[in-house]
């Protein structure tokens, strides 16, 4: 766990429409709390008032990078934690640490980010007796502690289902997608060309942004790392320029290997197998034709 400054603005974050929206409202909700709450008194009807969310969906989409930027545009501190820096083999320690977090949140008036918060906000199935009583004291704690916090609370998850539903009515979820088209568009365009960033390109051999953007399947944390990757390499080989081969060689390895990691297929055996396919119905299809025929 730790409270530091924000190393992200908002506008690095390339996110849909929708969630920019729903962003915004957090950050016009910090700006009107005052006037609110304690000119117009609303303070009276909610003691403590928060803003509690939940960023969920694949990883790499940007979940910890946007909470950063969030509390760098409301001009805050945030505290990275995670379910391990609240999880306790002791009983009774998972509801203390669960405390001194969100206290020491409050202390220093900063964003509580929550990673990997999965089994914080899950209904358990299966588990022993000891492990249900002591999720189950965790999670009254995590209640208690949310109703009585005044700022951000934010919890970063990678599943959605199963929610514990008093959590469901607290807090609002906010789904992180892998990025379409248009937004693999502006993740190259902002990876590669942004304000201080100097790559080697060629004048002559214009990088085709359009045709990066075009390779699927990839999140944020892929492409990243695809231009790291790409300009280490261009580095270590002394190579004057970085060309678009160069860029989509590293994006295609990058995809292989996610897709080793999770058992998926690659593009290249995907469409093997469907030409395979393709051709045994055809043969089937002829085989039939012919039989009529007899
Ligand atoms: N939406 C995005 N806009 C801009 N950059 C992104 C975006 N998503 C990912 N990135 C890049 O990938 C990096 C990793 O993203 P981040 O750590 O925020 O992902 P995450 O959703 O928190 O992943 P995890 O679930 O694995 O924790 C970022 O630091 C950034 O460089
Ligand atoms: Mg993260």
């Amino acid at each position: 766990m730790e409270l530091k400054e924000p190393r992200f603005t908002l506008d690095q974050v390339i996110l849909d429409d929708k969630i920019v929206e729903e962003l915004q409202y957090v950050i016009k909700f910090e700006q009107v709390r005052d006037k609110v709450y304690n000119k117009w008194g609303l303070s009276k009807i909610e003691k403590s008032p928060k803003q509690a969310l939940n960023f969920w969906g694949d990883s790499g989409t940007g979940k910890t990078m946007t909470a950063e930027a969030l509390a760098n545009v409301i001009g805050k501190k945030i505290i990275l934690a995670s379910y391990a820096d609240i999880e306790s083999k002791y009983h009774g320690d998972g509801p203390k640490n669960a405390r001194y977090l969100f206290e020491f949140a409050a202390e220093n008036d900063a964003v509580l980010f929550i990673d990997e918060a999965d089994s914080l906000l899950s209904c358990r199935i299966n588990a022993t007796q000891g492990a249900e009583q002591a999720a189950n004291s965790l999670r009254s704690e995590l209640l208690i502690q949310i109703e009585k916090f005044s700022g951000i609370v934010i919890f970063a998850t990678n599943l959605a289902s199963n929610y514990d539903k008093a959590f469901v009515t607290r807090i609002k979820s906010i789904h992180f997608e892998k990025p379409n088209q248009e937004l693999r568009r502006k993740l190259w365009e902002k990876l590669l060309f942004d304000e201080d960033i100097y790559l080697p390109f060629d004048a002559n051999n214009p990088i085709n942004v359009e045709k990066l953007s075009s390779i699927d399947d990839i999140c944020g944390r892929d492409i990243k790392n695809a231009v790291i990757k790409t300009a280490v390499k261009t580095a270590i080989n002394r190579d004057v320029f970085i060309l678009q081969k160069n860029l989509e060689d590293t994006i295609n390895e990058i995809v292989e290997s996610n897709n080793k990691v999770t058992g998926e297929l690659s593009a290249t055996e995907k469409k093997e197998i469907g030409e395979k396919i393709q051709r045994q119905i055809r043969k089937k299809e002829k085989r039939k034709y012919r039989r009529r025929k007899v």
